[in-house]
């Protein structure tokens, strides 16, 4: 009797083995795979004073670790340049170099944010820039089950973002570039954003790159960053 159903049962082993081999893939390899997934949720923020490499610098961060990039300052540009109602109500603060006001912040972040709702993580560029705005995030990142792994801060100097923002001035012309609005543009920085330095760093999620230096040799340090910081 043993030897007739052990007979059947190899017999019927080739015929199911591709739907079975479906089926552990289909109900726990998958889960594996979206555990892991999940544990590898990163949401970078790349900070730094005017010109000092965030934009750059989070193209290729997102480019490696396949995260979406949210500029704040890039989609107000792009609204100034469509002439939408948006765009016209935050081109005075961005010409002055001023903030443009929290509250025209979030609705914009929160949209961004749902166009890469499929992501494995954000690097967000120029974003958060006040306390209110950092505390707004991290209840955002609360309601998806997420939170700001890691702060990366570029160390360049005055002088250096000076000098870079008038070389772009000549190529691009982007309204904000010309030394008064530059200065100004600092001065708002260390006044109302470089604060934040001490609200991450108090959560154990500030690294200070140096930010002088060869784009590539940067790039290095801030995997070497990300990367010691994902080890754990
Ligand atoms: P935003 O667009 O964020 O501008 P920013 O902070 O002034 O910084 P930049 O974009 O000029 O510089 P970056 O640090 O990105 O450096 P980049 O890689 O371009 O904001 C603009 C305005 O929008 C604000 O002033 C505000 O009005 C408004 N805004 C935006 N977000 C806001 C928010 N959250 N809340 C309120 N208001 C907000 O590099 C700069 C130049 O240097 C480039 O030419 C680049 O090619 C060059 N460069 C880069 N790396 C190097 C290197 N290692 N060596 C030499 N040159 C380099
Ligand atoms: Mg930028």
């Amino acid at each position: 009797m043993t030897g007739v159903l052990s007979h059947k049962f190899t017999h019927y082993i080739p015929r199911y083995f591709p739907k079975m081999l479906i089926f552990v893939w289909n109900h726990v390899a998958v889960n594996i795979f979206e555990n892991q997934y999940h544990d590898l949720m990163m949401n970078i923020i790349v900070f730094g004073p005017p010109g000092s490499g965030k934009g750059t610098q989070s193209v290729k961060i997102a480019g490696k670790y396949h995260l979406a990039h949210i500029s704040t300052g890039d989609i107000f540009r792009s609204e100034i340049r469509n002439k939408t109602k948006m765009g016209n109500k935050v081109q005075s603060y961005i010409s002055k170099g001023e903030l443009v006001p929290d509250e025209l912040l979030l609705d914009i972040l929160k949209n961004a944010m749902e166009k890469h709702s499929g992501t494995r993580g954000y690097v967000f560029d120029g974003f958060p820039r006040t306390i209110h705005q950092a505390v707004s995030l991290d209840k955002l990142m609360q309601e998806k089950n997420q939170e700001i792994t890691l702060v990366l801060a570029l160390e360049v100097s005055g002088e250096e973002v000076v000098k870079r923002l008038l070389k772009r001035a000549q190529l691009e012309g982007r309204s904000d570039d010309n030394e008064e609005v530059i200065r100004n543009r600092l001065k708002v920085y260390h006044e109302q954003t470089e604060p934040l330095l001490t609200y991450y760093d108090e959560q154990d999620k500030l690294a200070t790159v140096p930010g002088e230096g060869t784009i590539e040799g940067i790039f290095k340090n801030l995997c070497r960053a990300i990367e010691g910081d994902s080890a754990g």
